[in-house]
């Protein structure tokens, strides 16, 4: 014995510990204390250790087990390091980041630990939250925003399809638009800034993105060559003027694009502009005013709740393109958040599918944290795309699930089945958070008789 503990400490790193283990025991009657006792003493004896009462040294005792930093208990025993740590059964992963940028994400169910995180320390931070209806994703999402707008400088941008943000966004001081055919919040799709895109030239990636819109525009089969160049030639024309004098008023619209169509040589000019003359004269012109919403707020909402289906996709593509604009004026001196509720409606389709993926590809590197937000993890999971967005993804927080989903989620973020337990039939507010390589079970009651409460949920009787 004494050789094999030589080898352990000289060749397994193995520290000596002088260990003296108390335990105490309650109880209302002296019946009950000595059934406990009893009970002990047999499942110890059954492993091979004995439990022994200390007679007349109970105050010693009581006093040793106190967290006094005290031991006035004599028995002792050697014990190594792997044999010590055996009697501490009760460690738990802890997610806790001393940052001064730190969110709140609820309680350690196992530890009642306060989970701090900051995602900007992740190598990915682009996030999801999934759950079964009414499980509290909406809330987790509404609770992570407020506290970011609290404790950092970052801007947040929702994108909102149930119309359920505005209440707390406006408490916020932040800014609800309403997109729709009806709304007199208007947004230009041909908003520019200098530093829109990629590299130095702002109108490069603007030309990308109007024709990625006209190409919804005139539908079928998308834009010819001929098309795309006529297009190409106008663009700089209606952005000359801005360009030299840069004021909101020498902003271009989408008339003043129809307008350069029309005059072109041409035919493929006029065709064009006749397709596109219901978004300029018609009833579908809504995006074809200069914006008069404050977007430099640092909180956005736009609530899409009332975008009819046929303004759905060119309404997402402006929403997505201003979260661009945001994002680039923001590089490098501080994050955006763009939170997207319903995401699997954006997976739906193919072309504001590819757009999604491009955020969950290029945000990171502009400082972007973007978080989707579904109930409906088989759309999710089925959708061509999602390979590209669960790679880059490296904060779940998942909320309760339904059977199917949690058996396909489980194989592909490798849940064990102990963990599964805590998405199986939780509480609104309780689940897992997946925080890079971490696993957390976390918590959260937030209590009901606050403002924010109250600003946040969104069951109808409590709602009104
Ligand atoms: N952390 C929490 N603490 C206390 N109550 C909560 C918490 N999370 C959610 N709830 C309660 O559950 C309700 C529903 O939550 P929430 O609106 O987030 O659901 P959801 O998952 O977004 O559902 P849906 O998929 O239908 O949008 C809230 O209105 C609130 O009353
Ligand atoms: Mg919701």
């Amino acid at each position: 014995d004494v050789k094999s503990m030589l080898s352990d400490l000289q060749n397994r790193d193995e520290r000596l510990f002088v260990v003296t283990i108390v335990m105490m025991n309650f109880a209302r009657t002296n019946q009950k204390l000595e059934n406990t006792i009893a009970q002990i003493s047999s499942i110890s004896n059954r492993h091979n250790c004995q439990v022994k009462r200390l007679s007349h040294q109970q105050e010693q005792g009581l006093v040793s087990v106190l967290p006094l930093g005290v031991n006035q208990v004599e028995i002792k025993r050697f014990l190594t390091s792997s044999s010590t740590a055996v009697f501490m059964p009760f460690t738990t992963e802890e997610l806790f980041i001393d940052s001064a940028n730190s969110l709140y994400y609820g309680l350690n169910a196992l530890s009642q630990n306060l989970i701090m995180a900051d995602r900007k320390k992740l190598k990915n931070p682009n996030g999801l939250i999934l759950g079964t209806p009414g499980s509290g994703k909406s809330f987790s999402a509404k609770r992570e925003m407020a506290n970011a707008i609290l404790v950092t400088d970052d801007d947040v941008i929702i994108c909102d399809p149930e119309g359920e943000y505005s209440n707390l966004v406006k408490q916020f001081n932040g800014e609800v638009i309403k997109v729709s055919a009806k709304s007199k919040d208007y947004l230009n799709p041909l908003d520019i800034n200098m530093n829109y895109g990629d590299g130095d030239a702002p109108l490069k990636d603007k030309a990308n993105f109007i024709m990625s819109m006209l190409e919804l525009v005139v539908g079928g089969s998308g834009l010819t060559a001929a098309e795309k160049s006529v297009i190409d030639r106008c663009l700089p024309k209606i952005y000359q003027k801005y360009f030299e004098d840069p004021k909101p008023e020498n902003m271009p619209i989408l008339g003043d694009l129809y307008d350069m169509l029309l005059s072109q040589e041409e035919g493929v000019g006029r065709k064009l502009a006749t397709e596109m003359e219901i978004y300029v004269k018609g009833s579908l012109n809504v995006f074809n005013n200069r914006s008069n919403v404050d977007l430099n707020r640092q909180l956005l909402c736009f609530d899409i709740k009332e975008l009819g289906t046929q303004l759905k996709k060119i309404g997402m593509l402006v929403i997505q393109d201003q979260v661009w604009n945001k994002v680039s004026l923001n590089r490098g001196s501080k994050s955006t958040r763009y939170y997207i509720d319903e995401f699997h409606l954006l997976l739906k389709d193919p072309q504001t599918a590819s757009y999604s993926v491009e955020i969950w590809k290029r945000f990171r590197k502009w400082g972007g944290i973007p978080t989707g937000i579904t109930q409906n993890v088989k759309d999710l999971l089925t959708s061509q795309e999602i390979e590209n967005i669960f790679d880059n993804t490296d904060f779940v927080l998942m909320l309760n699930q339904a059977s199917g989903d949690r058996d396909i989620l489980a194989k592909k973020l490798k849940i064990s089945p102990y963990q599964l337990n805590y998405i199986t039939n939780s509480n609104a507010g309780e689940g897992l958070l997946f925080f890079g390589n971490t696993i957390v079970p976390f918590i959260d009651k937030f209590p009901k008789d606050t403002m924010l409460y109250k600003l946040m949920t969104t069951k109808p009787e409590e709602a009104k």
